[in-house]
C-alpha cells in the first residue's frame, strides 16, 4: 500500500492497519500521512471482506504523537488554517463512518490528533504500560483539539471529565483512561496485541455498546441547569488560572459547549473557526516556539552517545544536595551516596526526601514498597570512603571559593580521571573552582534551581577546558533526572542569574524611588511573570540574593548597581525571606500574608503615593540589554537556548515566547530608543549596550536563525 500505512486483512475478517512513519521515532500526522490515510479510508469504505479493523502503531512506546507542529508553526493564513482543520475533521468523520467497527490499539503515548482518531474509532483499548499517556495537550500550544476532540471527548466521558483534560491540556495514564471510560478496555503489556485481536474478533458483527457515565455526571450534566453550572465553574477556574493571557482554553470550552448544546456539526464548526484564529495568532506561535526549543533541548546532539552515569554521588546534603539526591533515587532509581560533614544535615535531607515521596504516595503516583525501595537508595554518610567508586560527583556545599577549590583538588586526586566532577555553584566560576585540581577536562558546572524537585532547568556549564564528552554526559544525566539542560559557558552568574540580577536590581531601584513593594510586584505579575521580583528575592533568600548581588556587582562594575541599602535588606538574622518566615513579605506556614510595612523604615525609604504604577518594561529592558552582551560573550549559543533558559529558569511568560523573541516582536530599535531615554531620565546604567545596538542593526536576535 502506501509508505506510511499498511493494511492486512486476515481470513477471519480481522483487518490491521499499521501506522509506521519511515525514519521517525514517532508517528505524526504530517501532510503526507493525512493524504495517505485519506486514500486508505476511501479504499476501506468500499471493502466488504472486513469484519473489524484494528489501528496499531509500530513505534515502541508511542502510538501517535499528533499533528505536525511544523505545519502549525508555519501557517499564517486563517482561511488556510481553517481548511486544514476541516480536512482532518472530514477524514476522521469518514473513519468514524466506516461500515465495520474500528479499534484503536493504544500501546504507547497517544496525544493530540492521535487521541482524536482514537476517539473517532468505535473502540479504544490501552495497554497497562506504566509510562503510557493519553491526552489532548493542544491548549499548551495555544490551539485546541480541533479534529473533533472537543466534540467527541465529552460524548465519551462526560463534560466534566472532558473539560478537565482539554482545558488543562492534560495527558492521563492508561489506567485512568479505563476508569473514566475513555478506554473501553485495558490489557497487559505482555501479549497486548494478542488480547487486542481477541477483543476485536469478538466485536465482529456486534453493535457497540457504550457504558453509562455514572450518577454524578448524570446529575450535573443531564439537565440544562447542571450543565450551565459545570461550564460556568470551568470558565471561572480557567480565567483565574490563565489570568486571561491564554485564549485557547476558553475557545476550547466554547467549542465543547457548542458541540453539546447544538450538536456535533456545530461543535466541529466551532472547533474549526477557533483553530483558524488561534493557530495564526501570536500566542500560539510563541508557545510553539517554546515547545520546539524544549524538543531540541531533549535531543542528545550528533555523534556517539555520551558515557552513561551509573554511580552518582552528592557532596553536601543541604537544600540543594538533598534535593538532587532525592531526584536521583526517584527518577533514575540508582543508589546515591550523599556526603555531608554534619549528621543533622543528612537527617534533614532524608526527612525532606521522605516528605516528597510521601506526597507522591498521597497522590497515588507510587505505592509503599516503591517508596521504601527509593528511600533505601539514598545512602547518607559522613565518610569520604566509598566515593572512589563513583563515576560522577556533584558538589553542593557552601558557596565559598576557597572551600570548593580544596574539595575539588582533593576529589581530583582521589577519584579516577574518568570521574566527572560537577559543581552546583550558583555564582562562582567553574574555571576558578577547578584551579587546583588535576584533569580539569572532567570538571563542569551543573546548576540546578531551587526547589530542585520543581524547577525544570539545569544549566550545564563548560569551563575553558571542560571536554565536550563531559558536558554531554552531564546533559544526558540531567535529562534522565527529568530536567531540561541548557548548555552555557563559564562566566559570572552564568546565564539565568546574570540576567536576573539586572532585573532584580532595577526592581530595587524602583523601590528606592518611592514605589511600593506591591506596585512593583503587581506590575510584573500583570506582565505575565509568575512572581514579582521582590517576592522572588524572598523566595531565593534575602541573604543569598544579597550575596549573589555583590558577586555580580563586582563582575559587572560598569553597569550593575544596587541601592546602598542592599545589605540592610539582608542585615537582620531573622529576616531571610520565605525560609525564616519574614522578608520583604511576611509569611505564615510558608504562605505570603502581606508586605511587612516595617521594610520601608529599615531601608530608610518613604513610599510616594503620588507615583504612577511602575512600568514593567523598566525591569525587562535591562535583561534584554544584558542578553545581547551574553550572546556577544558566547555565554549561550543563540537566542533560542537563552529564551528556553529564561522560560524554565525564572518563568518568563511562555505566551511571550522568551526574552529575545519578545524583544524582537517589540522591535529592537524601539527598545534601544527607550533605553536611551531611560539612560537620560533615570540613570546611565540603563544605556543600551553596543551589543544590543549591533543586534538591532542586524535586524533582531533571531534574524537569520530558527
Ligand atoms: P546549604 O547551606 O543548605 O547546604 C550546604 C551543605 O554542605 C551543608 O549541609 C553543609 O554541612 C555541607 N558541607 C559544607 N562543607 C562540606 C564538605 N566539605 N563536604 C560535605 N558537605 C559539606 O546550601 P545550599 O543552599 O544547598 O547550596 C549549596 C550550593 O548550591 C551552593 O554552592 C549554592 O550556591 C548552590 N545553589 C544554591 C541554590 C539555592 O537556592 N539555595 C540554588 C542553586 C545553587
Amino acid at each position: 500500500m502506501g509508505r506510511i500505512f499498511h493494511l492486512e486483512v486476515g481470513a477471519d475478517h480481522l483487518a490491521t492497519l499499521t501506522f509506521d512513519t519511515p525514519g521517525r521515532k514517532a508517528n505524526i500526522f504530517s501532510r503526507e500521512a493525512l493524504e495517505e490515510l485519506q486514500a486508505v479510508v476511501g479504499e476501506l469504505a468500499s471493502r466488504d471482506d472486513i469484519g473489524c479493523l484494528v489501528l496499531v502503531s509500530m513505534k515502541p512506546g508511542m502510538f501517535i504523537a499528533g499533528a505536525d507542529v511544523d505545519l502549525i508553526a508555519e501557517i499564517t493564513d486563517r482561511a488556510e488554517a481553517e481548511a486544514g482543520v476541516r480536512f482532518g475533521q472530514a477524514l476522521f468523520s469518514a473513519w468514524e463512518a466506516l461500515p465495520f467497527p474500528t479499534v484503536a490499539a493504544v500501546s504507547g503515548t497517544c496525544v493530540g490528533g492521535g487521541t482524536e482518531i482514537a476517539l473517532a474509532s468505535t473502540y479504544l483499548v490501552v495497554s497497562d504500560r506504566p509510562e503510557l499517556r493519553i491526552g489532548l495537550p493542544e491548549v499548551r500550544l495555544g490551539i485546541l483539539p480541533a479534529w473533533g476532540g472537543c466534540t467527541r471527548l465529552p460524548r465519551r466521558i462526560g463534560a466534566l471529565a472532558a473539560l478537565d483534560i482539554i482545558l488543562a491540556g492534560k495527558s492521563i495514564l492508561g489506567r485512568q483512561a479505563a476508569t473514566l471510560g475513555l478506554a473501553d478496555a485495558i490489557f497487559p503489556e505482555a501479549g497486548f496485541f494478542h488480547h487486542v485481536r481477541d477483543f476485536s474478533r469478538s466485536r465482529i458483527g456486534r453493535k457497540p455498546r457504550r457504558r453509562g457515565r455514572g450518577f454524578k455526571a448524570f446529575l450535573l450534566e443531564g439537565n440544562p441547569l447542571g450543565r450551565w453550572f459545570v461550564f460556568d465553574q470551568a470558565r471561572k477556574r480557567t480565567l483565574t488560572q490563565t489570568k486571561g493571557r491564554y485564549p485557547a482554553p476558553i475557545a476550547a470550552l466554547d467549542a465543547v459547549r457548542a458541540g453539546l448544546d447544538r450538536g456535533k456539526r456545530a461543535g466541529f464548526e466551532a472547533e474549526a473557526r477557533a483553530a483558524g484564529e488561534l493557530a495564526t495568532g501570536a500566542i500560539a506561535k510563541n508557545l510553539i516556539h517554546v515547545f520546539r526549543l524544549m524538543e531540541s533541548a531533549k535531543k542528545d546532539g550528533d555523534g556517539d552517545a555520551p558515557a552513561e552515569i551509573r554511580r552518582p554521588a552528592v557532596l553536601g546534603a543541604g537544600t540543594m544536595g538533598g534535593g538532587i539526591a532525592q531526584l536521583v533515587a526517584d527518577k533514575m532509581e540508582l543508589p546515591v551516596r550523599v556526603k555531608d560533614v554534619q549528621s543533622e544535615a543528612l537527617a534533614t535531607a532524608l526527612r525532606h526526601a521522605k516528605s516528597l515521596f510521601d506526597k507522591q504516595l498521597r497522590r497515588r503516583r507510587i505505592r509503599s514498597p516503591e517508596l521504601r525501595r527509593k528511600m533505601n537508595l539514598i545512602q547518607p554518610t559522613l565518610e569520604d570512603a566509598g566515593l572512589e567508586a563513583s563515576d560522577f560527583v556533584v558538589e553542593a556545599i557552601v558557596e565559598n571559593l576557597a572551600v570548593k577549590q580544596r574539595v575539588f583538588e582533593d576529589l581530583a586526586r582521589r577519584l579516577p580521571q574518568s570521574t566527572i566532577l560537577a559543581s552546583n555553584t550558583s555564582s562562582l566560576s567553574i574555571d576558578d573552582i577547578g584551579k587546583l585540581a588535576t584533569h580539569r577536562q572532567r570538571i563542569v558546572g551543573m546548576h540546578f534551581f531551587n526547589p530542585v524537585d520543581k524547577m525544570p532547568l539545569v544549566e550545564v556549564i563548560a569551563g575553558t577546558v571542560t571536554s565536550k564528552e563531559t558536558t554531554r554526559a552531564v546533559a544526558t544525566f540531567a535529562r534522565r533526572l527529568g530536567k531540561t539542560p541548557v548548555m552555557v559557558r563559564d562566566g559570572p552568574g552564568f546565564l539565568v542569574n546574570r540576567l536576573l540580577a539586572f532585573y532584580s536590581a532595577e526592581a530595587m531601584w524602583l523601590l528606592d524611588e518611592g514605589h511600593r513593594v506591591e506596585a512593583i510586584d503587581r506590575a510584573m505579575l500583570d506582565w505575565g511573570m509568575p512572581m514579582g521580583p521582590l517576592r522572588l528575592a524572598d523566595e531565593v533568600g534575602l541573604d543569598v540574593s544579597a550575596k549573589v548581588g555583590h558577586i555580580l556587582r563586582a563582575a559587572f562594575p560598569d553597569r550593575l548597581f544596587f541601592p546602598e541599602w542592599l545589605d540592610r535588606l539582608a542585615g537582620e538574622p531573622k529576616r531571610l525571606g520565605l525560609k525564616s518566615g519574614l522578608g520583604v513579605y511576611r509569611y505564615q506556614d510558608r504562605r505570603e500574608s502581606s508586605v511587612d510595612p516595617a521594610i520601608y523604615a529599615i531601608l530608610g525609604l518613604r513610599p510616594d503615593s503620588s507615583l504612577a504604577a511602575p512600568d514593567a518594561e523598566r525591569m525587562i529592558l535591562p535583561m534584554v540589554n544584558e542578553a545581547a552582551r551574553c550572546l556577544e560573550d558566547g555565554i549561550v549559543d543563540g537566542p533560542g537556548p537563552l529564551d528556553l533558559a529564561m522560560v524554565l529558569g525564572i518563568g518568563f511568560p511562555p505566551f511571550r515566547g522568551g526574552l529575545c523573541r519578545w524583544a524582537d516582536a517589540a522591535g529592537l530599535p524601539a527598545i534601544v530608543a527607550k533605553l536611551e531615554a531611560l539612560a537620560g531620565d533615570v540613570s546611565p546604567r540603563l544605556a543600551p549596550s553596543a551589543a544590543l545596538r549591533q543586534m538591532a542593526e542586524r535586524g533582531g536576535f533571531y534574524r537569520g536563525r530558527p
